[in-house]
């Protein structure tokens, strides 16, 4: 494989990983969110291929590359890297027909993988801006977020939400996003958390085989919305049932249903009290939130594990620490903290050797910044 430098390339492609400080699975029960772009990237280097119709695309995390024709690839479900590029790729044929050529792109990254800072997103977000700059297809965001969704969805078959895109496509630095889901509505919010910031805490717990449980879950709230339906059809979304009809018309769901419509709810409204006190700077409220987040994710929406439980409740003793709960889809991945930033340092050393002692694993910290979306630097 070449090295960059070899490489001669015409763009790179600076994709970003993202945070959700608040409103977790809720973005495809069309709730609110409140992500941010972060400083963690996939970097994507690209240019044309003389032969026009040749695609080769390199990973040099993976050390391997995929190579076909633009007039071969085919459709078929599965997780492996290699095929969000085949997906991408489906997609702009589609809309750009002939105007889409063969392209060689080497792909590096900082951005730790499968970790719930959202490296999938940013790899296709990343490999679709990169075509459209590379050939100045001019498609919108919005389009580029759409098939970067569709991609997710019938390439490697995860039904996720639109919250990754939107954080990779809109974030600005030192802003945080709130997105209605359901309006696909954006509000930059201006944030201010010194002397506190965001520290991801990596339980190395890989959440990539949990694309069946996703896909439960996501289903399970479709079933809980249908119900509802029935006794409010104005109702848009799951996120906007309240509480309150839930709990009323517990009867009509089977008792996963009720816990997931119970805790999207919540949560939904979790997050438009934390954008508040995130406006008004209290955080300390802000911080309980997220710890409240966390109970319901743990006990009503069942994707949490006995690692991401153990870092929230070791941080609970802290008073550095306002909130903390698990980030992304679940079952592994990261934690994220408010945390005291000149209290970082020592904690990441205290929690690392306690969660070393319990679970023979190691923990690794990520300290984020929040930065701009995605970007295209010409060479
Ligand atoms: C993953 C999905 C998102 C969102 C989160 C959970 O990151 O890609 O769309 O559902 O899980 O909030």
């Amino acid at each position: 494989m070449k090295n960059i430098k070899e490489f001669n390339y015409k763009i790179l492609v600076e994709s970003p990983g993202r945070i959700n400080l608040i409103g977790e699975h809720i973005d495809y029960n069309g709730g609110n969110v409140l992500p941010a772009a972060i400083d963690k990237k996939i970097l994507l280097y690209f240019k044309k291929n003389l032969d026009n119709s040749t695609c080769k695309v390199s990973s040099l995390h993976y050390n391997e590359s995929i190579t076909f024709k633009l007039s071969k690839e085919t459709k078929k479900i599965n997780s492996n890297w290699k095929n969000y590029i085949i997906g991408v790729v489906y997609y702009l044929k589609k809309l750009s027909g002939s105007q889409l050529n063969g392209f060689e792109c080497m792909i590096d990254s900082n951005l730790p993988l499968g970790s719930g800072i959202s490296s999938s997103s940013a790899l296709v977000c990343g490999i679709i801006k990169g075509l459209n700059d590379l050939f100045e297809f001019k498609i919108s965001k919005y389009e580029m977020i759409n098939i970067a969704q569709k991609v997710e969805h019938n390439f490697i078959g995860v039904k996720g939400g639109i919250m990754d895109q939107f954080a990779i496509f809109f974030g600005e630095k030192d802003k945080i996003i709130l997105l209605n889901c359901n309006s696909l509505k954006l509000k930059m919010i201006n944030s201010k958390f010194s002397p506190y910031k965001f520290l991801l805490l990596n339980t190395n717990v890989n959440h990539n085989l949990s694309s069946s449980d996703y896909n439960k879950r996501v289903n399970e709230c479709k079933n809980a919305l249908k119900k509802i339906k029935n006794i409010d059809n104005k109702l848009s979304c799951l996120a906007n049932a309240s509480e309150d009809i839930i709990i009323n018309n517990k009867s009509l769901f089977t008792n996963n249903e009720y816990k997931r419509a119970l805790y999207v709810s919540q949560e939904n409204q979790r997050v438009l009290k934390s954008t508040k006190l995130i406006e008004s700077s209290n955080l300390i409220e802000f911080g309980k939130l997220m710890y409240n987040s966390h109970e319901g994710l743990k006990n009503l929406y069942e994707v949490s594990c006995k690692e991401l439980d153990f870092l929230v409740n070791h941080s609970k003793k802290y008073s550095h620490i306002l909130g903390s709960r698990m980030m992304g889809g679940g079952f592994g991945g990261c934690t994220i903290n408010l945390i005291k930033e000149n209290y970082i340092k020592p904690y990441i050393k205290l929690v690392s050797k306690k969660y070393l002692n319990k679970f023979s694993k190691k923990l690794t910290p990520i300290e984020i910044s929040i930065e701009n979306g995605i970007k295209t630097i010409k060479k």
